[in-house]
């Protein structure tokens, strides 16, 4: 588990399961993120980030607010097919909780887990390039813009940017 100013970040609670299946059948924020997720995939991906944390010490971890224990959302590091060499950062918030600085708060705690804690060397994110949104908070976060890539999810293509933050980058910015 890891606090921030506003935000508890910790594993998925079965309270967290409605609003999680919620936020992951909302067109808004599933637009680039393929189809929408039914119930049951929803708490298997909830299954196997606590698994994931349980056993590697990291994941893509629930997110909740700590001046009123609201579920946020989820964020966190994951590794995924298409670059199994790097950890890759990402971020999902219900559609309400966007605009308050949510995704880069708590992104900005796992770059501290992933560069002080596991010791990576470089950790990346990848999004579909119209998402300006996820765009914006890997800005914030000072990660740089790394290239562009046609990458396969599921057997569909999709045009991809990829931004990446190193650990001597990030070092640096914290100096
Ligand atoms: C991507 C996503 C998490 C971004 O959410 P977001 O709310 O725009 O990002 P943040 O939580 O960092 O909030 C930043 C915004 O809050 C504002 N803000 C308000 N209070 C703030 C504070 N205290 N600190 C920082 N920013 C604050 C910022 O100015 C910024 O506003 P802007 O969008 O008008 O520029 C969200 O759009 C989402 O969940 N999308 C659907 C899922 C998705 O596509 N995920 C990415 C897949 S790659």
């Amino acid at each position: 588990m890891r606090t921030t100013e506003r935000l508890v970040l910790r594993p998925f609670r079965d309270t967290d399961l409605d609003p999680w299946a919620a936020l992951n059948a909302d067109p808004d924020v599933t637009q680039y993120l393929g189809e929408p997720l039914n119930r049951e995939n929803c708490d298997e991906i909830a299954a196997d980030v606590n698994a994931l944390y349980e056993r590697e010490g990291f994941g893509f971890l629930a997110i909740e607010r700590r001046s009123d224990g609201v579920f946020l959302g989820a964020a966190g590091l994951s590794r995924e097919q298409w670059y199994p060499d790097d950890l890759e950062i990402g971020w999902r918030l219900a559609r309400e909780h966007w605009g308050h600085g949510y995704a880069t708060e708590a992104a900005a705690s796992w770059l501290e887990h992933g560069f002080a804690t596991l010791g990576l060397p470089r950790i990346i994110a990848v999004t579909d390039t119209p998402n300006v949104r996820s765009i914006a908070v890997m800005r914030r976060l000072g990660m740089s813009f790394d290239h562009e890539a046609v990458l396969l999810d599921d057997g569909v293509p999709f045009d991809a940017t990829i931004y990446s933050l190193t650990a001597e980058a990030w070092k640096a910015s914290r100096r």
